[in-house]
């Protein structure tokens, strides 16, 4: 064999070695889809759509921004093939958090977040809010981050 052709069989293999680990589940993700987490039984508005690579690429977010370990620390430096967890699996309540009841005391923001639309507009929407107010500040022109129900639910609520 020659040193060519070792060097490009070492590197096939190491490279099979790679795309076998993505094909595991949560270690791969598509560039753009509908957040449509399937433990929701009824929804009451047309779901988001995150463009989940332009979000990296083009707007520049850390994947730590929006996830976490277990004690909510940021994951920065997720590699290749490691199992991503679905935001679900801790903020495991698939709704809203239910309207508070007269004399019933304000949930915390981890309790609140334990319902998993709460944690994802606490993510999504502030890093909107953020965003928005330093174009603003900077262009005096309105940011293009979507903060109303509307912008990210296409047509809004479910007829
Ligand atoms: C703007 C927020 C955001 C950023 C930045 C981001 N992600 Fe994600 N990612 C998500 C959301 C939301 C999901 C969907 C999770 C769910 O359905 O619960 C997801 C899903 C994934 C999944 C699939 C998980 C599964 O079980 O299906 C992988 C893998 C992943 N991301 C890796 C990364 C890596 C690596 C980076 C950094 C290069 C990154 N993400 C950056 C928000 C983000
Ligand atoms: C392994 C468990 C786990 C996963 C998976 C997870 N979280 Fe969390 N998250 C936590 C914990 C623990 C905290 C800290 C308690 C709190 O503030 O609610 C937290 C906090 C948060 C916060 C508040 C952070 C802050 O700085 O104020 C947001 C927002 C959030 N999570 C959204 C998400 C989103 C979006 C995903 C999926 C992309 C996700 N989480 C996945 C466990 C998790
Ligand atoms: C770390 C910051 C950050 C987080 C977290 C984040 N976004 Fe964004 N998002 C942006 C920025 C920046 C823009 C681009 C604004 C522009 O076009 O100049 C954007 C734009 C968008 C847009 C309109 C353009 C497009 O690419 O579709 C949608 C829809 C959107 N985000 C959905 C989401 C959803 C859903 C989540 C939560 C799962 C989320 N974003 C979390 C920073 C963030
Ligand atoms: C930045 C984008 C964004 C904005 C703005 C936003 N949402 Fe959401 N919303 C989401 C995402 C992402 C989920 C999680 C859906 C999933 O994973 O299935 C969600 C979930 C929900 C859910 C639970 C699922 C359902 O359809 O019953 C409701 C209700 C909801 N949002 C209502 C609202 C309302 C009302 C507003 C305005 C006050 C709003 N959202 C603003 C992104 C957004």
């Amino acid at each position: 064999m020659s040193k060519k052709t070792f060097i490009f069989v070492v590197t096939t293999v190491v490279m099979s070695f790679f795309a076998a680990a993505v094909l595991f589940a949560g270690t791969t993700v598509q560039d753009t889809f509908k957040m449509e987490s399937k433990e929701y039984k009824t929804r009451k508005y047309n779901s988001a759509t995150l463009t989940h690579k332009k979000h990296v690429e083009e707007y520049k977010a850390n994947c730590g921004e929006c996830h976490h370990d277990a004690n909510g620390k940021p994951l920065n430096d997720i590699k290749t093939g490691e199992n991503v967890q679905k935001c679900i699996e801790c903020h495991k309540i698939p709704s809203r958090k239910p309207k508070k009841k007269k004399g019933e005391p304000k949930l915390t923001d981890e309790q609140r977040r334990a319902y998993h639309a709460e944690a994802l507009h606490d993510n999504c929407k502030v890093c909107h809010k953020v965003f928005n107010k330093k174009v603003k500040k900077e262009t005096g022109k309105k940011g293009k981050a979507p903060t109303s129900c509307n912008k990210c639910h296409p047509g809004g609520k479910i007829k």
